[in-house]
């Protein structure tokens, strides 16, 4: 149970973010597949990755914290071993799918679980077209959750075409990874473009992956050749907290550095600026061919918008914090297109109307796949829950602490993407 108190001051100075969860992840993976240690810079601590360097740890990589950096090293794109017991993926969807594809065309029996939430959540849409691949993969019910075993395959994994029916970054890079053992290259259509992270990492590592628009083809590796140092960039998705807050609190002019800024994962920027939000990114960078920068954001008077369709993969985690802005702006907002949130840590959708009505009486509402946000109602003091998820919570908390206060219920939740978010509310 935590209380956040209501802000009386706008934000101002610099922010630093942690890494960002999807790079820090994929880190981990793909310089587990190399054979020469990788040093991985401003890697994100928290609990999701943690898991997956438990996972990868089980299969044999190496990985070592010395003061805080982070060394990775694999046995090789062919080195991986058969665990010793269950690999346990705890609330981290990223690193089951992730690795559910990783492990499909390995010569060995690994068998998955998770936390209550992820054993809930569908896995069918990855076993799907790695089971087309040639995979053998057995999980519980016809969703195919939890607890999941993977067979040795029977022979050698095919390429396939395979038409993504939701755009999904975990789908798309766990037959990514499949891909990369198959006979022949592999093609997969994304019905809008994801996040491409693990794209842009495996060619850093010598994978040849070619992509046109939604089309993405992956050719067999043999070997991969590892940079000596990945750098993580701050997460957008944490960053979405305070670029909200900042926009909406009076009074703000914050700098938040070194924020990835690859295309796929900005949309929250377009979005809040049609909204009438001031953000500038400054000093643009890259590495390993990814781009970030330092955000600026000022205060600004918000209106409604509406919006959906291919943008929607380019801000999926960051639609609880934008119902928060859209909250405090002027007008009606309408995000079409959503119903992937009812997948997600919880219902998002559900949550989202049912806990932030608490503290914005009947401005939230949805129908299957639609939010809707009615702006500049009056806000109350509430008691919310977070249905211990991490989004839930960190959007709750600006929500509270930019109206009239909020306790909510589970603050350790946190610790998945953003294990300092308090500190910094409340410093
Ligand atoms: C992620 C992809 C997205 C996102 C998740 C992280 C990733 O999920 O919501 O938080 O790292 O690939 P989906 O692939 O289910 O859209």
């Amino acid at each position: 149970m935590k209380k956040i108190l209501s802000l009386n001051h706008g934000l101002r100075g610099e922010i630093k973010i942690p890494g960002d969860k999807s790079i820090s992840h994929r880190s981990i993976m793909i310089s587990g597949l190399g054979n020469t240690p990788v040093e991985i810079e401003n890697f994100l601590a928290g609990a999701d990755c943690l898991s997956t360097i438990s996972c990868m740890e089980k299969m044999g990589v190496d990985v070592k914290n010395l003061d805080g950096k982070i060394f990775v090293k694999g046995n090789g794109l062919f080195g991986l071993h058969e665990p010793e017991n269950i690999l346990d993926a705890g609330n981290s969807g990223t690193t089951l799918r992730l690795l559910l594809g990783l492990t499909a065309p390995q010569n060995f029996l690994v068998t998955f679980t998770g936390d209550s939430s992820l054993r809930k959540r569908p896995m069918a849409r990855v076993i799907k077209p790695l089971s087309e691949m040639g995979a053998s993969i057995f999980g519980r019910n016809d969703n195919k959750n939890l607890p999941i075993a993977v067979l040795k395959p029977a022979q050698k994994f095919r390429g396939i075409t395979y038409e993504m029916p939701v755009a999904s970054a975990q789908v798309k890079s766990a037959i990514i990874f499949a891909g990369l053992y198959a006979d022949s290259p592999t093609m997969i259509i994304e019905p809008y473009p994801s996040r491409n992270h693990t794209e842009k990492m495996l060619r850093a590592f010598g994978a040849k992956i070619e992509t046109a628009g939604n089309v993405i083809k992956i050719f067999p590796a043999e070997n991969f050749v590892a940079p000596k140092k990945i750098f993580v960039p701050g997460d957008i998705s944490s960053a979405a907290y305070w670029i909200v807050l900042a926009s909406i609190l009076e009074n703000s002019d914050v700098t938040i550095k070194n924020i990835g800024v690859n295309e796929t994962r900005t949309g929250i920027i377009d979005v809040l600026k049609n909204m009438g939000a001031q953000i500038e990114i400054l000093n643009e960078r890259e590495s390993g061919g990814e781009i970030f920068a330092d955000l600026r954001v000022v205060s600004a008077k918000l209106r409604g918008v509406e919006f959906g369709g291919e943008i929607i993969p380019r801000l999926i985690d960051e639609i609880p914090a934008l119902a928060v802005a859209a909250a405090f702006a002027e007008g009606e907002t309408i995000i079409h297109d959503v119903g992937e949130l009812r997948v997600k840590e919880t219902d998002r959708l559900a949550a989202i109307v049912d806990e932030f009505n608490k503290i914005s009486h009947g401005s939230f509402s949805a129908t299957d796949d639609t939010l809707i946000i009615r702006g500049g109602a009056e806000k109350f003091f509430a008691e919310c829950k977070t249905y211990a998820d991490h989004r839930m919570a960190m959007s709750l908390s600006i929500f509270g602490a930019a109206a009239k206060g909020v306790e909510i219920d589970d603050a350790d939740c946190v610790k998945i993407s953003y294990p300092d978010f308090f500190e910094e509310l409340t410093n």
